[in-house]
């Protein structure tokens, strides 16, 4: 709808400038407008006991949101409130959620919850749901790792990223499904660039994020063969300003080395909030992201080096690693949405998914700035980047000790 006065009718209806594609979904939505009186609703004290309808794409849908208390789920927190949703916030740090919310004035349900344990990803999906009477939407983020190679990644912290990052949320997605088929809902899934690329230091988290995208594929043809008019849409970022790098649990006793260029959460969020209101099937977020992921699968042998050179930076890092790291319990009670990492928005983003994804007029030149960083590191680097760090195989290793999972070594 182009007319400038059609969609300032449409505006005041709020109604949406283009129709849904679902019918369930168009029925819905002449309702609410007929409900409305078809007239402007004006800003009028509301009377007590009246519940005035919100306002925003995603007014009065019901949003449960798992990985919700530090980065790019922090972030997505205010946009989802600001677009009108009823939420239901899911981590560990409950704590912080609820400081955030209140510090913000945001209505929203806060439920601790470990998803590495089913019960209580389960018991997360119940409460949410009994809380907002249904549910609209999940969105799927919470996401762990443990960092090393395979060689000195303990087998129960590899299985325990699986378990947080993928098995996790086929838990939630299980749980919620019934409640989304009634409401013709959506599910939108924090992928990475790690669904569709190796990644070697990193390898049970790119194991996760795989398993992650085949299961919600195949759950999306599910859906689709039985009619229920589920949508299933997934993000997949390529590295990402959060916390995530500084408090991975890490094999290797050291902190992985900082990524020298890296997307702001609020980027990542935006788009999880745009494929909630509008759900795209996979979108590879970013050019960067996407140039990765064209050269592995157009020239693979280069490809590769690329991602023999990214994990020698990785493991070039030289900080002490918080021992245990977050990947069996909350060690760092704050929650931030940034990981003080070289960000910057989106140069490609606004083409995949809209307006709301404009990057900043600097950012071409952040970009730059962020690239010339990459070069004289690699230059001070050389060497390092040349000859790879030694294994510290896991018997043996002396972080091995403080990194032992509460209850399982
Ligand atoms: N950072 C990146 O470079 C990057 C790149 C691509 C994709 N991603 C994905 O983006 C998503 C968000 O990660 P992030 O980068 O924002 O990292 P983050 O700041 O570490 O956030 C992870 C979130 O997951 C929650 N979480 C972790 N373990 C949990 C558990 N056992 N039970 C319940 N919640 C748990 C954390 O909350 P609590 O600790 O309070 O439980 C936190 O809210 C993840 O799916 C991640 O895989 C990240």
């Amino acid at each position: 709808m182009r007319h400038p006065r059609a969609r300032a009718h449409l505006r005041a209806l709020r109604l949406p400038h283009r129709w849904p594609r679902r019918p369930g979904r168009r029925v819905d939505l002449l309702l609410r407008a007929l409900l409305r009186g078809g007239r402007r609703r004006h800003a009028a004290r509301p009377r007590a006991g009246v519940v005035i309808p919100r306002a925003g794409a995603l007014a009065d849908r019901r949003v449960l949101l798992t990985g919700a208390s530090s980065g790019v789920g922090r972030a997505a927190v205010p946009l989802l409130a600001a677009e009108g949703a009823r939420l239901a916030l899911v981590a560990r740090r409950a704590d912080a959620l609820r400081a955030m919310v209140a510090e913000r004035g945001i209505d929203a349900l806060v439920i601790e919850a470990d998803l590495g344990d089913r019960d209580q990803a389960r018991r997360a999906v119940r409460d949410a749901v009994a809380h907002l009477g249904g549910l609209d939407v999940l969105v799927s983020n919470a996401g762990a790792a443990v960092f090393g190679h395979l060689r000195e990644v303990h087998p129960d912290d590899f299985d325990r990223t699986v378990a947080v990052t993928f098995t996790g949320a086929v838990d939630v997605v299980r749980e919620a499904l019934p409640h989304l088929r009634e409401r013709h809902g959506t599910i939108v899934a924090t992928g990475s660039l790690m669904s569709r690329l190796p990644l070697p230091s990193w390898s049970s988290y790119a194991a996760a994020k795989h398993a992650l995208r085949g299961f919600l594929t195949s759950v999306a043809i599910e859906e689709r063969s039985q009619g229920s008019g589920v949508r299933i849409a997934m993000v997949h970022p390529g590295p990402i300003d959060t916390p995530l790098f500084a408090q991975a649990s890490s094999a290797t006793g050291r902190t992985p080395r900082v990524p020298p260029d890296a997307y702001r959460a609020d980027v990542v969020a935006k788009a999880l909030v745009a494929c909630a209101i509008r759900p795209r099937r996979e979108i590879v977020l970013g050019g960067e992201t996407r140039a990765v992921e064209l050269l592995h699968r157009l020239a693979p042998a280069v490809g590769e080096r690329v991602l023999l050179g990214i994990d020698r930076w990785y493991r070039s890092g030289t900080e002490s690693a918080p021992v245990p790291g977050s990947l069996w319990g909350v060690r760092d009670r704050s929650a931030r949405v940034s990981g003080d990492i070289p960000a910057r928005d989106s140069l490609l983003a606004w083409v995949q998914l809209g307006r709301r994804l404009a990057p900043a007029p600097a950012t071409p030149w952040v970009l730059a700035r962020n690239l010339g960083v990459v070069g004289v590191r690699a230059a001070r680097l050389v060497g390092v980047l040349r000859s790879p760090r030694s294994e510290c195989p896991v018997p043996g290793h002396p972080a091995r000790d403080g990194l032992a999972a509460p209850d399982s070594r």
